[in-house]
């Protein structure tokens, strides 16, 4: 395993914390030569402590976000903004409504669109990634297929924003809060691999023992688009912050 890929904390407060820090000093370093800083953040339950304390370190210690940019990895397709279940709702609820981030520097792919309005909206959503100067710091959670984002299993290391049909794994995980797996959409759009990993910094959080089986594989196993995660080690800059339960299997 290369050195630095994998930090295990004792619990995730200790490694959000650590995080939460190293993502403050970049603003306010970027912030004092007169740079935006733009996050790529991810939703789920893994980032929840991270957003927590981003926070806290805004009503506390005054980190102000006025000069953040946002990018989201994905969005269902055929949820509206508001649904309850919409990564769009799941970010402002928790983070942006709390932060002094700008509306017009935060962004998500739609989850409303026709079918031949998608192939330009990805496109738009690659070129607003670029013109804001690529993304500085990239958070990743790890579903249960190996993906980062929604890329599955399949998805070439090369992959940009586009629709995928999601693996019936993901949807079974993600049935509760939708009421039912009948509920779940098919389909969302994704940053693709290659658009996260253009990221100059990346780190992958991961909590708890259900997933550790996933988490040895990304970073001990063979690099390969089976585990989209795995392409993480060949990352000159990302690491792996995990909780002992995370990374109870490695060697
Ligand atoms: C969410 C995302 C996904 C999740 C992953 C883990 O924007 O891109 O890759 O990070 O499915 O989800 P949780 O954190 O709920 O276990």
């Amino acid at each position: 395993m290369k050195v630095g890929l994998v930090q295990v904390f004792s619990c995730p407060e200790d490694a959000v914390r650590k995080l939460a820090a190293e993502v403050a000093e970049l603003i306010r370093s970027r912030a004092s030569q007169g740079f935006m800083t733009v996050l790529g953040l991810a939703t789920g339950n893994t980032p929840l402590p991270f957003y927590r304390e981003l926070i806290r370190l805004h009503r506390e210690e005054g980190l102000s976000f006025e000069t953040v940019a946002t990018f989201n990895l994905d969005e269902y397709l055929g949820l509206d903004r508001d649904h309850p279940e919409s990564y769009w709702t799941f970010m402002h609820r928790n983070l942006f409504d709390h932060l002094d981030v700008s509306p017009e520097n935060i962004h998500l792919p739609s989850g409303r669109l026709r079918d031949e309005e998608i192939e330009a909206h990805c496109a738009a959503y690659e070129r607003a990634i670029r013109e804001a100067g690529g993304i500085d710091f990239q958070l990743l959670g790890i579903g249960r297929t190996g993906h980062i984002g929604f890329n599955e299993p399949g998805s070439s290391k090369s992959s940009r924003t586009r629709r995928i049909h999601l693996d019936p794994i993901t949807r079974e995980d993600a049935a509760s809060s939708f009421g039912g797996l009948d509920h779940v959409p098919t389909h969302a759009i994704t940053m693709g691999c290659g658009t996260i990993l253009e990221a100059r910094r990346i780190v992958l959080l991961a909590w708890g023992g259900h997933k550790a089986a996933i988490v040895k594989e990304a970073v001990e196993g063979t690099v390969n688009d089976q585990v989209s995660a795995s392409f993480l080690q060949e990352h000159p800059n990302a690491c792996f912050y995990l909780d002992r339960g995370a990374a109870e299997a490695l060697d």
